[in-house]
This record gives C-alpha cells, structure tokens and sequence, in this order.
C-alpha cells in the first residue's frame, strides 16, 4: 500500500474474531499484514467468508491497497493460555503453546532453558512449568477444549458420509464419501484425477474436514491437518492417511 498509509503501529481490534494490523516499512511503499478471524482448526466451514470479511475490513480503511498474499496458519494454545517451558524429562526441555506471541516467548524460553541447562534458577520455571496442573487456572477451559475429541469423534464417526458417490466430488473439491462402509476423504485435482485416501485421522480416529480455502484436510479433534494426497501438515497426527487399496478404489 502507499507509504504512510497508517501509523507504524501494531494495531489490533478486541472483538470476537478480531482483527489485527502490522507493518513493514519500505522506502517507497509499505507492506501490510492483515489477519485474524481466527477460529479452531477443522471447526469452520466458511474459511472462502472469512478471508472476505478480512478483504473487505482492509479494503474499505485503504482503497488504494493491492491484495497480494493470503494464507492461514495456526497457533498453539494451551487450557490456561500461558506457554509451556521447561524440563519434560532428562535432558529434554519444551517450549509450545505460544499462542502466536513467538517473538516474545521464543526469546523467553531460550533464556529460560539456558537456564536450566547451566543449573540456574530461573524465577518463571514454576509459572511456566509443562508439568503444572493442567486445571489449576481455567478448569472450564479445559473441559471446554477436551470436550472436542469426544464431541466430534462420536458425532462424525456415526453421522452418515456427504456424498455416496466418487462421481458426486467436483473438480477442486474435497468430499468424505461412503466407500464400502467405509469414510473414505475424496479429492477430485482440477484436472479430474481422484485421490481416495481414508477420512479418519490417524491421531485419534475423528472423521476429517475439507477446508476448502486452504484445499487440506483438517481434523476438528486437535487440529491435525493433511494435504489432499494425505501427506501431514501438522500434527499432532504424526502419519498420512491411510492409502485405500487399489481394490477398493476401482468401483
Ligand atoms: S484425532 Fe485428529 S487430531 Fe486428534
């Protein structure tokens, strides 16, 4: 956008979702990045209407702006909203949860973990402990997030598949489809070959989601995601979903 559009400032909204703004300045234009409309991972089915909200909300404070990049990504949060940092067993230290503020808790926990590893004391290893109770702030929280993964596995597992049909998935679209009695998540590419690989999340056994603004495969348990040939993108799923074997794709 032009140069001195907006103050240099990192500027965020405080409604739900909210919406953020950063800056980088350039000699003769600035680079704005503009986000949020946050949510949990597989848990929106209106990913295409979030980036317009975003689009719009930019559009409308700076007309002049050229919209260049979009994407989506994750952050890491825990029940009681403060990082996990420190020791989980010998001689190996943690350090997630940042909640998007990695900046800060990145530098945090390097300083911490050196810390550590020279047998200092560190006055915030107790408040950011990996091993502090899980419900010691928050217990409502914490229900809250756990109630995901039987809510969801139950509720998917046993609710009937999108589509019967391999010829009911458009080109560029994603489906959980009925193949055999089994959920099978169908990917039709654009130019019309059809990737069939198993719907169930090879975390913890949910049902996965196609997101189609991000063409992935999200998991609305704990937020695994995978490519549309199955490959992982993030975990906590470590491996692909499973192939469906060759005699079970030809019908
Ligand atoms: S079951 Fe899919 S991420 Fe846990």
């Amino acid at each position: 956008m032009p140069r001195d559009s907006v103050p240099d400032a990192l500027l965020w909204d405080t409604a739900d979702p909210y919406h953020y703004l950063r800056l980088d300045r350039h000699r003769d234009h600035d680079i704005v990045v503009f986000g949020g409309e946050d949510h949990k991972t597989g848990q929106a089915s209106d990913s295409h209407a979030r980036y317009e909200r975003l689009e719009d909300a930019i559009a409308s404070r700076i007309p002049t702006i050229d919209l260049t990049h979009r994407w989506s990504g994750q952050v890491i949060e825990t029940p009681d909203g403060l990082p996990y940092i420190g020791q989980m067993t010998d001689h190996q230290y943690a350090a997630t949860g940042f909640g998007g503020n990695g900046m800060t808790f990145g530098t945090l926990a390097a300083i911490m973990i050196a810390d550590a590893i020279s047998g200092r004391s560190n006055p915030w290893a107790e408040l950011f402990d990996p091993g502090r109770a899980a419900i010691r702030r928050g217990l409502w929280e914490y229900l809250k997030e756990n109630a995901d993964y039987p809510y969801y596995m139950v509720r998917d597992r046993f609710a009937g598949a999108e589509g019967r049909s391999q010829r009911s998935v458009k080109r560029g679209q994603g489906k959980v489809i009925d193949h055999h009695g089994a959920k099978v998540a169908a990917y039709r590419a654009p130019d019309g070959a059809l990737t069939l690989r198993s719907a169930i999340c090879t975390h913890m056994a949910c049902v996965v989601r196609w997101n189609d603004a991000e063409r992935t495969w999200d998991c609305p348990c704990h937020g695994s995601r995978f490519r549309s040939d199955g490959g992982v993108i993030s975990g906590p799923a470590e491996k692909p979903l499973a192939e469906i074997s060759r005699d079970e794709s030809s019908h």
